[in-house]
């Protein structure tokens, strides 16, 4: 973590939860982190500690998740959006749509559906724009295979997704998108990176943005790492120079596991 930058640590439930598990959640983060909470309308300024939060459900409970939040400094995103703005798209929803229900972040690219999905870097471009027309900011993931880090090609693979999109990005304000390193072989797997590969990888796309874009995005944008984070090894990720925070699934499915990580890198962030 670096102090010019505010860490993140982003909590993707994927395709699970359901209206029941949203309530008693929430209900666990309010008891486990009350300094998230406290904010109303006579005092919206409740100062957000020093660690972003947000958490990432299945679409159906984004509004559900706003209002049980809705006093809290913690973030709301959507694991998707469309690639089109608007009109006949069946079962798509636009980015000004979940700028609508209050989504502050949206995660794009996700191996995940890359994988099962055929989501394209060319997709990944598309909704960029999308996003960042509704002022919704972008979660890009990017990492790459075991077969091609066992091959020696994994930064190069990580980078070469990142420029397919130099146009896109590079229209972007400071600190306007946040990438996500996720080694795809360590995602559910409980095989993750380690930091000094994670760390490796992170400045590598730093030095990539400060040479493919500018100074400013590579010194203010935030890097993750996603791969099998939980309570017992998200320290020493948090503890590299150039990651900013994590991407966590499975561990962040349990309030209780979301707020040790959350409490572990208030600490690190003094
Ligand atoms: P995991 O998932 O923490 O369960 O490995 C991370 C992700 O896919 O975002």
């Amino acid at each position: 973590m670096n102090s010019n930058r505010t860490p993140l640590l982003a909590a993707n439930w994927k395709m699970n939860h359901h209206w029941e598990n949203c309530e008693q959640y929430c209900a666990a983060l309010r008891e486990n982190l009350p300094e998230y909470f406290g904010a109303s309308a006579d005092n919206p300024a409740v100062v957000a500690p020093g660690v972003e939060l947000a958490i990432f459900p299945p679409l159906p409970y984004l509004s559900l998740i706003y209002r049980l939040l809705e006093d809290s400094t913690i973030f709301l995103g959507s694991q998707d959006v469309s690639r089109y703005e608007e009109g006949a798209f069946t079962g798509e929803v636009s980015s000004l749509m979940l700028s609508d229900v209050g989504c502050d972040y949206c995660l794009l690219g996700h191996s995940e559906r890359r994988d099962m999905l055929g989501e394209t870097d060319a997709d990944v471009a598309l909704k960029l724009k999308r996003l960042q027309q509704a002022e919704v900011m972008p979660v890009i993931c990017v990492g790459e295979s075991r077969a091609q880090r066992e091959a020696g090609r994994a930064v190069e693979h990580t980078l070469a997704q990142l420029s397919e999109l130099k146009d896109e990005l590079g229209s972007f304000d400071l600190g306007g998108f946040v990438i996500a390193y996720e080694p795809i072989w360590a995602i559910g797997t409980g095989h993750n990176a380690s930091p000094q590969d994670a760390q490796e990888m992170a400045a590598a796309i730093r030095t990539w943005l400060r040479d493919s874009l500018n100074d400013e995005l590579a010194d203010s944008t935030l890097l993750l790492y996603g791969g099998s984070v939980s309570p017992d090894n998200i320290r020493p990720y948090l503890e590299c120079p150039d990651i900013d925070g994590a991407l966590i699934g499975g561990s962040s499915l349990d309030a209780d596991k979301y707020a040790q990580m959350a409490r572990i890198a208030l600490e690190l962030a003094g």
